[in-house]
């Protein structure tokens, strides 16, 4: 099918890093075929072209805020799915309670504003008995040794190259950085204040490569979080190239192990 949009995000989902994520979320989430599934923060649809795949699911949800990011899932997906422009903060004000029987939030919910919020949503719009399983590649302790190294010898470079570059004048863009990091603890707090049940987590290891890392510091919102002064547009490029150089600096010959984090949890049968 004829692409609408190739927003950053999409060549970022292209990775095989974010396919790995992507694949484990899947077997890690297991679901059942014939259910009513929600894609929260589905963006441009990679996690949701892998549902539909894999899990027959007897109707798919994708709600994302970016019109530009559902435009492309609504590109790749057509009528498969329904869309919804929505944050997971206000969804119940979209979506009925008790409607769902599984939500998907995959690589998405360290960008929620309002954590606690959220998760009462999400466990609104869940029927009882029904799951959430969700995924992270960016939490507190998401990168190792390896990655901090090459992170910084990356802002080094770009802070070179953008030395008579001028800054900008709005800072009103910080909040990513100001917003405390997610961390598997934050998380499991945050669904039990919800009311789930049988929360459980895991973590694994996936390796990375500077390409992926090039391709996600490529994207306005990271672009933003590490380089704030900076137009992003201009930040972007200079950000891709100074990680890409920094790696053919670095002794680890280009794979980064990264920790991903996933989770699931049921809401219990009896609401609260
Ligand atoms: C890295 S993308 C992941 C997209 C998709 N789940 C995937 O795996 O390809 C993160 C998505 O979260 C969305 N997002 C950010 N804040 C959100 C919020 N408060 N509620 C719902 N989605 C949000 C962004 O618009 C973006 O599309």
């Amino acid at each position: 099918m004829e692409r609408a949009v190739d927003t950053p995000y999409e060549v970022f989902t292209r990775d095989d890093a974010y396919q790995a994520g992507i694949d484990h979320l899947i077997t890690f989430a297991g679901m059942p075929p014939g259910q009513v599934v929600m894609d929260l923060g589905g963006g441009t649809g990679a996690m949701s072209v892998a549902v539909l795949e894999r899990c027959e699911p007897a109707e798919l949800i994708v709600v994302d805020p970016d019109e530009t990011g559902l435009a492309a899932a609504r590109a790749a997906l057509g009528d498969r799915a329904r869309y919804l422009l929505a944050t997971a903060e206000c969804l119940d004000e979209h979506v009925p309670p008790g409607s769902v029987d599984h939500v998907v939030v995959a690589n998405a919910i360290h960008l929620f504003e309002d954590l606690p919020r959220a998760a009462s949503n999400v466990f609104s719009v869940l029927r009882p008995k029904g799951t959430l399983s969700i995924s992270t590649a960016f939490h507190r302790d998401a990168s190792g040794e390896d990655e901090h190294r090459l992170a910084k010898a990356t802002l080094l470079r770009a802070l070179r190259e953008l030395r008579s570059t001028p800054k900008r004048a709005a800072r009103e863009e910080r909040h990513y950085k100001e917003r405390q990091e997610l961390s598997r603890d934050s998380l499991v707090a945050a669904l039990g204040q919800a009311g789930f049940g049988g929360v459980a987590t895991e973590s694994v290891p996936i390796a990375i490569t500077p390409d992926f890392l090039a391709a996600f510091l490529q994207t306005d919102i990271f672009a933003l979080a590490v380089l704030p002064d900076y137009d992003p547009a201009v930040s972007r490029p200079v950000l891709g190239k100074a990680v890409m150089e920094a790696a053919a600096n670095d002794k680890t010959g280009g794979l980064y192990l990264r920790n991903w984090l996933f989770a699931k949890a049921i809401k219990p049968e009896a609401d609260r």
